[in-house]
């Protein structure tokens, strides 16, 4: 088996090009190192390329061809919610036309095992606390629409032309499962908290006032090195499974609020901080989870870490850089 990995310089395909090596398998990274880090993937065969660009699908397809690609994991794409919601052309020719490129390179070279990279995201503003992948989809911004699009693309592909897909719906995705492969945006709450420490300021917290235990907003927090590790249960279950495509939601299935976080960022670094308690940020749900009886089901893969994990793995990548 040899497996193509789009994006695989950057934080989450990184994690899992290392697992891949790890089970021995042959990798190529195609990247076109916009956000991605080349140092992250050592000596795996690479190729820079923007699956976007004029001519990437050809050259997808040489590169397949060489490389004897089996099967693909798809992670390149623009990820910052804001940036798609000031600049959607952007985010719908790069994620859906670079999808598209890459589906037409899988099509002509017959590889038809494919993971993509999903997001909860897909959900929008469910009225529910817990979501399974059954619940309605509507998302709320540019970003989430690329990623629902690309869901879309599997389903057409897979009557079209016989596409096997696992989409995989990643919830809030922190720490680092290598020190050196750690999330070097600063993007998300976990980054954006200690990135504020370092610059001695207060953590921001947006909205105590939710209808939530605490009054701040949950999330369902999964430990980067569980979901890389999901990506290759999604493999072997392409390899088992014929049937056309599936998704799944990748989290631990348990929520923790902002302030928790917090409290769980005091206890592993040691530092007392003040926090800054702000107005609701726009378009964030009080409470989004998983409900991950189908990945534990199907794929046989359940988070095995939780939020200590993830931040002390998280604090410990920063304390060793
Ligand atoms: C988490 C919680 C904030 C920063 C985003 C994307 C989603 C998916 C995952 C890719 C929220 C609160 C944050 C801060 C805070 N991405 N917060 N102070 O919004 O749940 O999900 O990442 O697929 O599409 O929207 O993640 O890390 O921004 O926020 O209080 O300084 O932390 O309000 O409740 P989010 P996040």
């Amino acid at each position: 088996m040899s497996v193509l990995v789009t994006g695989g310089a950057g934080y989450i395909g990184s994690h899992v090009v290392r697992l891949l090596h790890q089970r021995s398998e042959s990798v190529l990274v195609v990247d076109g190192l916009s956000s991605g880090l080349r140092e992250r993937i050592g000596s795996s065969a690479f190729l820079q390329l923007d699956l976007a660009a004029p001519g990437a699908e050809e050259t997808l397809v040489q590169a397949m061809r060489e490389h004897g690609v089996t099967s693909v994991i798809h992670f390149a794409a623009q990820k910052q919610v804001g940036v798609s919601v000031q600049e959607p052309e952007f985010y719908y020719s790069q994620n859906i036309g670079g999808m598209a490129n890459l589906l037409s390179a899988m099509r002509k070279t017959g590889v038809d095992r494919f993971v993509f990279s999903s997001s909860a995201a897909t959900y929008g503003m469910p009225d529910v606390d817990s979501v399974n992948e059954d619940s309605a989809c509507n998302p709320i911004n540019p970003y989430g629409e690329t990623k629902l699009i690309g869901e879309w693309m599997t389903a057409n592909a897979a009557r079209a032309w016989g596409l096997r897909a696992a989409n995989l719906r990643y919830f809030n995705v922190a720490g680092a499962g290598w020190p050196e492969l750690a999330d070097t945006a600063v993007m998300n709450l976990v980054p954006i908290v200690f990135a504020a420490l370092k610059a001695g300021k207060s953590p921001i917290v947006f909205g105590d006032d939710y209808p939530t235990a605490d009054g701040s907003c949950i999330r369902d927090y999964v430990h980067v090195h569980d979901l890389a590790e999901a990506h290759l249960s999604a493999l072997d279950y392409l390899e088992r499974d014929h049937r056309s495509f599936s998704t799944f939601n990748v989290g631990t299935g348990n929520g923790s609020s902002v302030f928790e976080v917090l409290t769980e960022i005091k206890r592993v670094t040691g530092i007392d901080f003040d926090i800054d308690i702000q107005k609701r940020r726009a378009g964030d749900p009080p409470s989004l989870c998983a409900d991950v009886t189908r990945i534990e089901e199907e794929l046989g893969w359940k988070a095995k870490q939780g939020l200590s994990e993830i931040i002390e793995s998280a604090w410990s990548a920063i304390t060793a850089s």
